[in-house]
């Protein structure tokens, strides 16, 4: 297929594009860069021995569109989107502005050049705090800050846009914490500054680049106080946007899954892990919980085991292993290669 990548230099985005033209797609990324670095797209090459085309701009810019447009493209994977959330409590209409104006300039996008199909990046941020775990699709979805505002917005756009369109299809990917790196160790994630996230905080304490890691909160109703998660490899997510596509092609309607491996992770469990892969200690100070954060969220990947055939195979050892490989072989990220 001709797949638009949205936000491709990205994390996420940049493993994708490597199983994207591995599995022989044709593959055009629009990315303004605000949160990444080209040299992500020429290593993506690199490691698929395939070429892409690499649209620079953003997605609210109807001209780049079109030039993203051009040539004809079967289905679009959007993932193009501010995700601090921190950030986006101090500057939501940057947020509202970016993220979802962004996928309405998307959608408009689609529409006039006939394209019918989209996969779309959400997150486990939608289910807020929820009821019990391991979270369900049909779980209530709430809404904790002006990031995860944007993700349930998004989605119920999307949701709308497919009904008034009866060809139309759209898959909704609830991502929950996504970690790791290619097992190259040549594209991983590269946070611009302090990392909010967990592992690139470990990753980056284990390199060098930062003292201890704090730890929000040891006095959780957890086994050893500290918040649980459900960690997976970023390849096992980008797998799952190749099934999706494949999804998207063949069932017409909008439906949500949650991408996760339903088990979940403490926060200590996740150091001891990082330290055996690496060899280094990680220094950890407990301080007060972050604002926010849930006691555990874990996802019941059922649906998207059966109706995707996805499933998440790569364990907590691989996460970390590849996710340390990336940080020693890239010390500072993207940030000091050419
Ligand atoms: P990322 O920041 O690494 O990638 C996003 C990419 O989108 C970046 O390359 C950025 O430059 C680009 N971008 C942002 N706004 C743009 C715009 N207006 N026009 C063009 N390009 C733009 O983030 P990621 O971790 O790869 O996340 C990808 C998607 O998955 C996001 O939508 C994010 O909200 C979602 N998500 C991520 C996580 C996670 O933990 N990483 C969890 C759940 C959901
Ligand atoms: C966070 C976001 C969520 C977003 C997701 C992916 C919040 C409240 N939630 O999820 O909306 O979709 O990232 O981008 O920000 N931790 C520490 N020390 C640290 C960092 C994290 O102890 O320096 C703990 C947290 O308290 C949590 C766990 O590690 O228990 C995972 O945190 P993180 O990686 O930030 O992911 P989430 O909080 O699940």
């Amino acid at each position: 297929m001709n797949l638009l990548v949205t936000g491709g230099a990205g994390f996420i985005g940049s493993h994708t594009c490597v199983l994207l033209l591995e599995a022989g797609h044709r593959v055009t990324v629009i990315d303004n860069l605000c949160n990444s670095a080209a040299i992500a797209l020429a290593r993506v090459q690199e490691l698929a021995g395939k070429p892409l085309r690499f649209v620079e701009g953003d997605i609210r810019n109807p001209d780049a569109l079109a030039r993203a447009f051009a040539g004809g493209i079967d289905a679009v994977i959007h993932f193009a989107a501010l995700k601090a959330v921190g950030e986006s409590c101090e500057q939501p209409l940057r947020y509202f502005d970016n993220n979802i104006g962004g996928t309405i300039a998307l959608m408009q996008a689609m529409e006039a050049h006939g394209v019918q199909r989209l996969v779309f990046s959400s997150s486990a941020t939608v289910y807020g705090q929820p009821d019990r775990v391991p979270v369900k699709e049909d779980a209530p979805l709430r809404v904790t800050n002006p990031y995860g505002r944007t993700k349930l917005v998004m989605e119920q756009l999307i949701q709308d846009w497919c009904a008034a369109r009866p060809e139309a299809s759209a898959v909704l990917l609830r991502y929950f914490n996504p970690v790791g790196a290619h097992p190259s160790g040549r594209i991983g994630e590269d946070p611009r500054g302090e990392p909010n996230n967990l592992m690139p905080y470990i990753a980056q304490v284990a390199v060098g680049r930062r003292e201890y890691l704090r730890i929000y909160g040891d006095d959780y109703p957890t086994p050893d106080g500290t918040g649980i998660r459900d960690y997976l490899h970023v390849m096992d997510l980008a797998e799952a946007h190749l099934k999706a596509v494949d999804y998207a092609a063949a069932h017409a309607g909008c439906e949500a899954f949650n991408l996760g491996t339903g088990r979940g992770y403490s926060v200590r469990e996740m150091v001891a892990a990082f330290e055996a892969a690496s060899g280094r200690a990680i220094p950890c100070w407990s301080v007060e919980r972050r604002a926010g954060d849930v006691t555990e969220l874990t996802a019941d990947p059922a649906q998207a085991n059966a109706r995707l055939q996805w499933r998440a195979t790569r364990g907590l050892e691989a996460m970390c292993a590849d996710a340390w490989r990336w940080q020693q072989m890239n010390p500072e990220g993207f940030t000091h290669v050419s």
